[in-house]
């Protein structure tokens, strides 16, 4: 098959051969043009949450297409935004209901920045400046996105135009508790990824690392972002990670699974006393910012479609069935002498293997790619951390044996 017109992300085009073609995708399998079906092990970058090409949410996608398309949201509302917010403030903790669209991750991250900086600027809290992020970090590619995201491999280039941040270990209680004795009227906010960091290699955080950062927020009145962009939607086992640790952000980004992995779309969701900071008589304080698809109608009607399928699907029991196979076959990856970190939560399984040097160019991850690519599983390591992220209505039968083929991959390495 030719690649010829396409630049892939991520990729190396010079070396770059496609592992295939997509003609069709259902439940967790896609099908490829010479026939070959392979289980998606990574729910395609970590979106698709019940399954390819449902049917309810291709219903409803079809249903919006045909009733109205993309309208313009700066003058006029509609029925799908409002419901989708009405319905997320229903489920997200504390009082996170005003609900800003954008497309994507990054594009939700970066509103969530700025928001946090002009609240600032809007009550002459100016000398709150500084932005704090964790080690290991990642939260998007566009230039906001990348500033607060850890320094390395992905940004190496655009340092000279990233903005400064103040960087802390994840997962380090401690460390996060002598920062804010120094500097903790001088936060503006803390951006973080609860209780997994996913691109930055699924580290995991434990609830009580995200518990004391909200409770050190609110001592010292700095805002935090949860980036749910990975975690969200049932990822992390419950429907927010934040849940996990009973901590309420003030600001929470949304994206990939939102629309159960059909469609593109960002939501960054702030607390009343930050849309406050926005209300004034005129349009100076007002936030002035916005992209041609914000709220796009279909996507949120496949946003709508996908919640209620949570409900009618018992989706989070899933994800728990999911995670209790993980729990069952850990021990067998802990006995291989190659691999270290065995580590599960929710719909995540994640290890490290030895071979290279570590890190996101350790071409070890690779090698086991490779092989159970060979027998029909797609999984994407990062570096030498191996994962798997199947799609929640993967059949238990299909897992064992996803598992099954890269434990012996690993093995055999
Ligand atoms: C935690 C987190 N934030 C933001 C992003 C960026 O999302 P997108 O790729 O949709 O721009 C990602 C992508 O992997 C992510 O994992």
């Amino acid at each position: 098959m030719t690649t010829t017109g396409i630049w892939h992300p991520f990729t190396q085009m010079k070396s770059f051969e496609p592992l295939g073609a997509v003609v069709e995708a259902k439940g967790a399998w896609l099908t490829l043009s010479d026939g070959r079906r392979i289980l998606d092990g990574i729910s395609s970058w970590w979106v698709t949450n019940h399954g390819h090409s449902h049917p309810k949410i291709a219903k409803a996608i079809s249903d919006q297409a045909h009733q109205f398309d993309q309208v313009i949201l700066a003058d006029f509302g509609h029925g799908p935004a409002a419901q989708l917010a009405e319905r997320l403030a229903d489920i997200l903790p504390g009082e996170l209901q005003h609900v800003f669209y954008s497309d994507d991750g990054s594009t939700s991250v970066e509103v969530a920045i700025k928001m946090t900086v002009q609240a600032r600027a809007n009550q002459n809290e100016g000398h709150r400046k500084r932005i704090v992020t964790f080690d290991g970090a990642y939260h998007g590619d566009t230039v906001g996105a990348m500033s607060v995201s850890a320094r390395g491999v992905f940004n190496e280039a655009f340092q000279h135009l990233l903005f400064d941040v103040d960087s802390l270990p994840y997962n380090d209680i401690p460390a996060l508790q002598s920062f804010f004795a120094e500097h903790g009227a001088e936060v503006n906010a803390v951006i973080v990824e609860p209780l997994i960091q996913g691109a930055g290699g699924m580290r995991f955080s434990t609830p009580d690392f995200i518990a004391e950062l909200d409770r050190l927020c609110e001592q010292h009145g700095a805002y935090w972002i949860a980036d749910e962009v990975m975690t969200g939607l049932g990822r992390a086992g419950t429907m927010f990670a934040v849940q996990q640790a009973n901590a309420v952000p003030d600001v929470i980004c949304v994206s990939k699974g939102i629309t159960g992995g059909t469609l593109p779309l960002g939501l960054t969701i702030c607390n009343p006393e930050i849309y406050a900071r926005f209300l004034g008589a005129d349009k100076s304080q007002a936030f002035l910012h916005g992209h041609s698809y914000t709220g796009n109608p279909i996507a949120c009607a496949a946003a709508l479609a996908s919640l209620e399928l949570f409900q009618e699907e018992q989706t989070l029991d899933r994800v728990a069935q999911i995670t209790s196979r993980y729990e069952h076959i850990a021990s067998q990856f802990a006995a291989l002498p190659n691999t270290k970190n065995i580590r599960y939560r929710g719909g995540i399984f994640a290890y490290e293997v030895d071979g290279g040097g570590g890190g996101y160019l350790d071409p070890t991850g690779r090698k086991i790619r490779d092989k159970v690519f060979e027998q029909g599983l797609y999984i994407r390591p990062l570096g030498n951390t191996v994962y798997l992220m199947p799609p929640f209505c993967i059949s238990t039968e299909d897992l064992d044996w996803a598992l099954g083929l890269m434990l012996e991959a690993t093995r055999d390495l």
